[in-house]
């Protein structure tokens, strides 16, 4: 019998010089030391087995580095994989990587704009040693939907907010950035190439993170001479493990997640790096999360790893006010539209512990998280609980009106949703 990793590299066209690797193995074993791509033929694709995906949910670290993600991809190569629903099991997906087909990349020089952008199939990429990238941190990443609603359609929510919030992060960090419409454009082909990586109604959502880098080579501090917009795509269900149960935050009271002045405000990597310590520690303890605290009067709430919160007190709905230091999350902003024309009272201002301590119901917002009601809060030790391990009556109504517009359920008043099929 051949192997599938021999298969898959007849039916690849390889632009780089460099002597291709080894073929693996019929060894089912051998396969996770393959770029990823090379299960996505489309021969054996369709037919991957759970065991293998579940072989493939491999840390980036355990593939080995080739150059074999420089084949190009074709339209016609995409829309005939597109057609089957991937062949893995839909109702029991988390918030882990699984490789799909294809990537979108676009470079640009400094100075340059954006242009000539393309799929290709998913796999590794090659880089300098000197990128900005991998020296200085010059990045940025979004983090937006794809979801399959009831009626067929497939639909992004507001993508045009992480193509803004992109520019502004592109701003901050020096990078070149691509336009809205280049953004959008290549989300949807992005989405679309994927599309049997997309989940059944219900059943989850296409995962979408576009990354933009510092490609170009530095040595001296100073911003990289080129950038890569790079799209990936991976099929997820919840963020915690809880669901919709409520989760359990711990206050941080020794690191802090951002500054003022700092970079807090935009989505760059190296925040995401600064709370690795303090949120390891806190799932060692069996914590969902850390919840940050502003690092001047270290009493008033920021957000938390990669998700904004809300308190509710007597049916007023307060969240931290964006200064800088918090991510303005998309989430965040759709909540409080939906809280309003509710009729609930919202207010963006400082929140301290103590407010937060006293609510009637804490909840988290985040492209990943949804809305997360919490369950409980430690802070110096001290646990207090929220609505008896029950999801509050507000979160509830706010996550079910807002899913019902991701899904196409609820009639789209705002026009938050952009259909692609
Ligand atoms: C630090 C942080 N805060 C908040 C959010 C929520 O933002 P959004 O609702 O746009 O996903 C995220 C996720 O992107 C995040 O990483």
């Amino acid at each position: 019998m051949e192997s599938i990793g021999a298969t898959a590299l007849r039916q690849t066209t390889f632009l780089s010089p460099l002597p291709s690797p080894p073929l693996p193995s019929n060894d089912v074993s051998s396969l996770s030391h393959f770029s990823p791509f090379l299960f996505s033929s489309r021969k054996h694709s369709a037919a991957l087995s759970l065991k293998l995906q579940k072989q493939l949910r491999i840390g980036d670290n355990n593939v080995r580095a080739t150059n074999w993600a420089k084949c190009s991809a074709t339209l016609s190569d995409t829309s005939s994989e597109t057609s089957t629903l991937a062949d893995i099991d839909w109702d029991n997906l988390g918030f882990g990587f699984l490789p799909t087909d294809y990537m979108y990349v676009m470079k640009c020089a400094r100075g340059e704009s954006f242009s000539g952008g393309e799929l290709r199939r998913y796999g590794n990429i090659e880089m300098s040693p000197a990128a900005g990238i991998l020296n200085y941190g010059q990045g940025l990443f979004e983090g937006l939907k794809a979801y399959r609603t009831q009626d067929g359609n497939i639909v992004l929510f507001r993508p045009n907010e992480n193509a803004l919030r992109m520019r502004t992060g592109a701003e901050r960090m020096c990078m070149a950035a691509p336009t809205v419409e280049q953004f959008l454009e290549a989300v949807k082909e992005t989405v679309l190439a994927n599309e049997r990586w997309i989940p059944p109604t219900g059943k989850g959502s296409l995962y979408v993170r576009p990354l933009l880098m510092g490609s170009g080579s530095v040595l001296g501090i100073a911003p990289a001479p080129e950038y890569t917009f790079l799209i990936y795509a991976s099929p997820v269900g919840n963020y915690f493990k809880e669901g919709l149960a409520p989760i359990n935050l711990v206050i941080e009271t020794d690191f802090h997640r951002a500054s003022p002045g700092g970079t807090g405000g935009v989505k760059t990597i190296g925040n995401y790096a600064a709370v690795l310590k303090a949120h390891t520690a806190a799932k060692a303890k069996g914590y969902s999360d850390v919840l940050y605290l502003d690092c001047v009067h270290k009493k008033y709430l920021e957000e938390v790893s990669s998700c904004n919160v809300f308190v509710v007190k007597d049916n007023v709905i307060t969240t931290p006010a964006i200064k800088g230091t918090i991510l303005p999350g998309i989430t965040r902003k759709s909540i409080i539209d939906i809280a309003r024309s509710l009729g609930f009272e919202v207010v963006e201002q400082l929140v301290s512990v103590d407010e937060l301590l006293s609510a009637d119901e804490v909840f988290c917002t985040g492209t990943a998280v949804v809305v997360s009601p919490v369950g409980s809060i430690t802070h110096m030790d001290k646990r207090t609980s929220f609505g008896d391990g029950k999801v509050g009556r507000v979160a509830q109504q706010l996550y079910t009106e807002l899913t019902r517009l991701q899904m196409g359920i609820a009639e789209d008043k705002m026009d938050w949703l952009v259909k692609l099929k």
